[in-house]
């Protein structure tokens, strides 16, 4: 399932604190013997094998509906007297439920419901034997929500009549299937489904295979039943349907061994635009078959694009589903392509990872979202190996991670989840993007042979059926063992599960001695901030090495490990560095932790750095890492700034983005909570650091004539940006000049890749003519990749009252990708110095409306850009007090107070050295 990389979905389903309705589950019935807090899975007893479901569609007139009955055909593996499944916001009718066997009629004494765990169950009059197969019978009806969830309706305006269309469409992941129908709503409880749909005429109806039969309705004139081909083996969370009225844009064949047909169905307008998927997908499905040796098992595929969603798209077996902005035509800006790209890639990976090979519970589903995120930056670069996306994606991945994990609260990826909304809160960017960094580590410690290998084995033995953690890793150990990848008695599982099962990362502490050869290595949690007294964990860290007169970053297979638990380690390399030579830990950061070298270590590698042209070889990533790492130790205080802004001078010669762009964001994150003398000290040495890097590119001016390369875009986009920002005249001069010409209408179109970068300058030194002219245009464009340029551009304006113009019209809108905007300026406005106390007030004075229209992670990323722009983070307590009656905010302040504690401990300890270093060199 695709999260939103761009915040903001509305809901008003996902608000709930679990916790409390735990609580909640055990004041009101504690009677129920089965309702205690472990019993939040199905009763192992009834193994449903095959579903026939028959749903009929009612869009038009009145309130949209359904109405449906489901046949399942239930194996008894032990004798009982009762069915528990799952079934939710559905009107059964319950004088219509059967139970029968080939042989018997039973009948139902009494029913139960649990709300949070959404189980309903039947008390039977006699017991089901032990071994013997049982029809269920269940007649139900509900209306079509408008939360994107379950069967859920949406809708669209026909550009031309100005007509509204009705669609109906599911998205049953995690846990909305049982919104649709009663079933056993669990990921390992897989059966074959027969899916029969009845509609009017007007409309077509889809599930997840082709139709076999179209038959007139019995008795509602105009309406029809759809047949579709049985289904295979399947959880409830990937069975689909729709019934719309949408337009095929395209019919593609593909080379996979099914030879699988793609259709693309979108919205009559949407037709025109050149859409990436229609071409990306087949490729995709081809080169993954090849890539996992596993042939797709069916025949077509329907990509539907949906006005309305809950996520930005889902692996549907047959029947993917994507959000409509994610549709964005080509023209739309290269990072936004890129994501749509990675996002569309994501969806077809799952169709292994995910739909055949499934997790067996939710606390697992980093197996499906972590393989699927990091092959999906493998796909991207398949495609098109030049643009060398992959690497891109992963930087991002880890510089968040390295920032995100050194807090003493963050989770495990792999956890035990509950009831409905904490399985929900497990699709978090966070067990997407670790889980992907914990695939690639595991590819970088085995080596690609022993990897792929390693998955094919694993996608083959648990084929359409499920597998945990523990079986994924296990498919590995073998190969590792034989071809001495690690050693015999080493247990891959339990080395693994040290970085699935704890939130956190490591330090390890690297000391040489120069005279014996030897190393000494100790781990400890690397933690910043309070509350970091009481936790010591400790992981399994691959230990591998890179010696500069013998520079291969590619060999990335360890030497050793270091264990866990763990004391101090001394080791004897095989190929020991000299003592003029420097000695790197963790070729191409390919896992996930921080190193620190003794005093001489670090100089050899600074040295390097700057004195070589080529960087003395180290690797891209690794000079990225180096920055960030030897940043992290200065704000734990185990090194000083100085030796942070000494590292820092080789930038000036740095021609890759990554280490840049991991500098700037280090920089900004501390030069947010400088005041006075030093913050105009740290924005002359920014600017001064800037320039080293701005001549090299093209002017800004240029962009549109001479586009670049997609390649480079993302290195021009920060050093545009940051020049301007930081008030490099030239910069300033090329935006106005830019955006004149765009304004008046008759020259440049400003490419989409640096619009906003362009307009925010312009609007941040402009007044009220520049921000009326770009709300007009936010106004009167049609798509939402314009409008979240505008937004965003919108946000630098630095006079609140104007900018409030622009938050009251879109908070007030129910429409997605409006409020997406509207997020986008409002963090954009926090990160702006002069807007970021207004803005405070203006999210505390509309926090009711906020907490009702977004999702807690939304809500998250508001209060966490707020911690990490104020000056004086003792602020957030105060404006946490008029917070904290508003139980959506809860998880989100809790988030913001902790960063906002750390903040004020570098003000505290660390702000002094990092000016003072800073100042020498300005
Ligand atoms: C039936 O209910 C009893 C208690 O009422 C419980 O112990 C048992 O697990 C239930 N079985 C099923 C299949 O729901
Ligand atoms: C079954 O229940 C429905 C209400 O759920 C009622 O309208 C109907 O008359 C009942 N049918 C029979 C045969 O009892
Ligand atoms: C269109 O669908 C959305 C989402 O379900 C709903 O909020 C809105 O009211 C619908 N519009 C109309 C005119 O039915
Ligand atoms: C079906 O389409 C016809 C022709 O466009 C229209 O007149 C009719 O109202 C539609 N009926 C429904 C139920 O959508
Ligand atoms: C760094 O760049 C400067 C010019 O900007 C050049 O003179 C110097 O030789 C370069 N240093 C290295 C080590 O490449
Ligand atoms: C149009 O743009 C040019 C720069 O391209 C500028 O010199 C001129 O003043 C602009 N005209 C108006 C009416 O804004
Ligand atoms: C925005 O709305 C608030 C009330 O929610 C109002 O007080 C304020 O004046 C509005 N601002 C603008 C610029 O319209
Ligand atoms: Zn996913």
């Amino acid at each position: 399932m695709g999260y939103s990389r761009t915040p903001l979905q509305s809901s008003s389903l996902q608000n709930d604190m679990p916790t409390l309705r735990i609580l909640g589950l055990i004041l009101l019935v504690p009677g129920l013997a089965w309702a205690s807090y472990d019993h939040y899975r199905l009763p192992s007893a009834l193994e449903p094998q095959h579903y026939d479901l028959r749903v009929l569609t009612h869009l038009d007139g009145g309130q949209p509906r359904f109405e449906g009955s489901v046949n399942i055909r239930l194996l008894a593996r032990e004798a009982t007297s009762n069915i528990t499944l799952h079934a939710r916001n559905l009107n059964l009718i319950e004088n219509r439920t059967s139970v029968t066997s080939r042989e018997e009629t039973n009948c139902v004494v009494s029913t139960e419901k649990v709300d949070l765990y959404d189980f309903y169950t039947l008390k039977l009059c006699r017991e089901l034997r032990a071994g013997e197969v049982y029809q269920l019978e269940m007649h139900f009806g509900a209306e079509l929500n408008d939360s994107n969830a379950g069967y859920y309706r949406s809708n669209y305006t026909d550009t031309d009549t100005k007509e509204l269309h009705h669609i109906a469409a599911t998205q049953f992941s995690p846990t909305f299937a049982r919104q649709a129908f009663p079933c056993f709503d669990e990921p390992s409880w897989k059966a074959t489904f027969a899916i029969t749909l009845g509609f009017h005429k007007n409309y077509t109806g889809f599930s997840n295979t082709p139709v076999q039969k179209k038959l007139p309705h019995d008795s509602l004139e105009d309406y029809v039943w759809w047949e579709y081909e049985p289904l295979l083996r399947t959880s409830t969370f990937l069975v689909a349907y729709s019934v719309h009225d949408l337009t095929n844009a395209s019919t593609v064949e593909s080379k996979t061994s099914n030879r699988v047909t793609f259709r693309n169905w979108m919205q009559p307008r949407l037709v025109d635009q050149k859409q990436f998927f229609i071409q990306m997908a087949p490729r995709t499905l081809e080169y993954l078959e090849e890539l996992f040796n596993l042939s797709y098992p069916l025949r077509k595929i329907d990509q539907l694009i949906l006005p309305h969603h809950r996520f930005s798209a889902m692996e549907n077996w047959g029947l993917v589903t994507f959000s409509e902005p994610i549709h964005i035509p080509v023209a739309a800006s290269v990072v936004t392509q890129n994501e749509n790209e990675a996002t569309l890639a994501h969806e077809y990976v799952h169709q292994w990872f995910g739909n055949m090979v499934t997790m067996r519970w939710w606390d697992d589903l980093w197996l499906k979202e972590g393989p699927s995120t990091y092959f999906g930056y493998l796909v991207l670069d398949a495609l098109q190996p030049q643009l060398r996306r992959a690497e891109g994606f992963i930087q991002k991945d880890l510089a968040k991670f390295f920032k995100m994990d050194s807090g003493s609260s963050v989770p495990a990826i792999s956890k035990e989840v509950t009831d409905p909304n904490t399985i929900l809160g497990q699709f978090s960017t966070y067990v997407y993007e670790k889980g992907s960094l914990i695939v690639r580590m595991l590819h970088r410690t085995l080596g690609s042979d022993v990897f792929f290998s390693g998955i094919r084995s694993f996608l083959k033995k648990y084929n359409l059926q499920n597998a945990d953690q523990k079986e994924f890793f296990e498919a590995f150990q073998e190969l590792a063992v034989s071809k001495k990848v690690i050693p015999e008695d080493f247990d891959l599982n339990k080395a693994m599960e040290s970085w699935t099962l704890q939130g956190g990362y490591p330090l390890v502490t690297l000391t040489r001695n120069y005279e014996s050869g030897t190393i000494s290595l100790i781990q400890s949690r690397f933690l910043l901030g309070p509350g970091k007294e009481n936790i010591s964990s400790c992981w399994w860290v691959p230990l591998s090495f890179v010696r500069q007169e013998a520079s291969n970053f590619s060999q990335t297979i360890p030497e050793s490990w270091l264990e866990c638990p763990s004391s101090e380690s001394v080791l004897q390399l095989s190929d020991p560095p000299g003592p003029d030579e420097w000695l790197i830990l963790n070729p191409q950061v390919s896992s996930i932790f921080r190193v620190n070298y003794d005093d001489r270590n670090w100089l050899l590698i600074a040295n390097s750095l700057k004195n070589d042209p080529s960087f003395g070889g180290i690797y891209e990533f690794n000079r990225a890492q180096l920055l960030d790492d030897v940043s992290a130790l200065a704000e734990a205080r185990i090194r000083g700034y100085d030796q942070v802004f000494d590292l820092f001078e080789y930038l000036k010669n740095e021609t890759g983005y990554h280490p840049w762009n991991r500098a700037v964001q280090v920089l900004n994150r501390r030069g947010a909570l400088l005041t006075g003398q030093e913050e105009v000290d740290f924005k002359t040495y920014m600017k001064k650091l800037i320039l080293m890097v701005y001549g090299r590119f093209p002017k800004l001016a240029l962009a549109s004539t001479q586009p670049p390369s997609p390649k480079d875009v993302p290195f021009q986009r920060l050093v545009y940006s940051q020049a301007c920002r930081f008030g490099v005249k030239d910069c300033l001069f090329q935006a106005r000049w830019l955006t004149m010409s765009h304004r008046n209408g008759t020259q440049l179109e400003v490419s989409s890749n640096f619009r906003d970068v362009a307009y925010c300058s312009v609007l941040e030194n402009g007044g009220q003519e520049e921000f009326s002219e770009v709300f007009q245009l936010f106004q009167s464009s049609t798509n939402a990749a314009d409008q979240r340029i505008w937004a965003s551009a919108l946000g630098c304006c630095p006079n609140f009252e104007l900018l409030e113009q622009f938050l009251n019209l879109t908070l007030q809108s129910n429409e997605k990708p409006i409020s997406k905007c509207y997020m986008l300026a409002v963090k954009q406005a926090l990160g702006r110095r002069t807007l970021t106390s207004q803005t405070a007030e203006h999210i505390i004075s509309h926090a009711k409306l906020l907490g009702r229209k977004f999702q807690t992670k939304d809500l998250t990323g508001l209060l966490v850009s707020l911690a990490e722009n104020l000056q004086r983070p003792e602020a957030l307590e105060e404006l946490s007090a008029s917070l904290k009656n508003f139980k959506e905010f809860e998880v989100p302040l809790e988030k913001a107070l902790s960063l906002a504690k750390t903040n004020q401990q570098w003000q505290k300890e660390c702000s002094g050295d990092f000016s003072q270093a800073l100042r020498k060199r300005i």
